[in-house]
């Protein structure tokens, strides 16, 4: 990840935590062509019925971007001697909570990192229980409305050979999405089926097609969101310090906060931590 002639950044101490937290901060560059983010084709990867072109959308009045890693789920369940299943539910009602205070922090972007391309290899009955919690995630329709969200997925396109969403799935998230459409507050992006190489490759392969060829901007208009602003702070729980294919190509320039808390326990203070990183 580092360069050699980017500075690195290391704490001790996330600011206005109270424990110490491992905090890595990698400066990346902040080329303006990771913020050319090209707004069009905002469902480019869901069943659209209207061949028309989207409407133009209002984007949020907040712009900064948090994406995050919900890592540490089995291990938070583990340490409590409960079975993993139930640090995913865990989990997910974690993350209810921290949309109400993403939304309290003005956050523009919301992207968190539900279901990797290489989390189907678990085993079935933890596959099953996962995918049974986003439905439920996307489910929280009225809570989403209330607090004027607007949901997006990010993942392998439904049609295309390698996708692997079932049916079920892929109907709540179409109906998630549609339910919020008319929402102006932050965006919450979920990426599932999800992997930043997948979508690379698809990326590329799509600008080769175009009058220009591959380039930044060609890449960047064939991405499974173009919408998606750069990620101006990508959090990565539980004290694991990877990446693992997540949004390669959008937080390229991001600042990285990693803590030792489990996703469970990824509270308001924590989100303050990460915050302060980018703003
Ligand atoms: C993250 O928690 C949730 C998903 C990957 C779906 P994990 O299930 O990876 O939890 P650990 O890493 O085993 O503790
Ligand atoms: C990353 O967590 C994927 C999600 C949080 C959905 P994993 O626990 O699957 O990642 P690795 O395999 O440890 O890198
Ligand atoms: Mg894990």
């Amino acid at each position: 990840m580092g360069s050699p002639d980017r500075p690195l950044l290391v704490e001790t101490a996330a600011p206005g935590a109270d424990d110490p937290v491992l905090v890595l901060v990698i400066e990346a560059a902040t080329s303006p062509l990771f913020h050319a983010a090209p707004r069009r084709n905002w469902l480019a990867n869901v069943d659209v019925v209207s061949t028309d072109p989207p409407a133009p959308r209002a984007e949020p009045a907040a712009s900064l971007h948090m994406a995050c890693i919900m890592d540490g789920n089995g291990r938070w369940a583990g340490r409590r001697g409960l079975p993993r299943t139930e640090g995913h539910t865990e989990g997910e009602e974690n993350l209810a909570r921290l949309v109400r205070v993403a939304v309290q922090r003005n956050i523009g972007w919301l992207t968190v990192f539900g279901f990797s391309t290489e989390n189907w290899q678990r085993p079935r009955p933890e596959v099953r229980h996962i995918l049974g919690l986003h439905e439920k995630l996307v489910g929280r329709v009225g809570e989403l409305n209330e607090l004027n969200v607007r949901v997006q997925w990010i993942g392998r396109p439904f049609d295309s050979p390698m996708a692997r969403t079932p049916r079920y799935v892929q109907r709540a998230i179409r109906k998630a999405i549609a339910d919020t459409a008319d929402n102006t507050g932050m965006v919450l992006t979920i990426a599932f089926d999800y992997g930043g190489r997948s979508e690379l490759v698809a990326a590329v392969e799509a600008a080769r097609q175009t009058d220009d060829g591959v380039t930044v901007e060609t890449i960047g208009e064939h991405l499974y969101l173009p919408e998606l602003p750069p990620v101006d702070v990508l959090v990565r729980t539980s004290g694991e310090l990877r990446v693992s294919n997540f949004l390669l190509w959008q937080a390229a320039g991001a600042a990285i906060y990693f803590t030792e808390a489990p996703w469970p326990d990824f509270d308001e203070r924590e989100l303050d931590a990460a915050l302060a990183l980018a703003r």
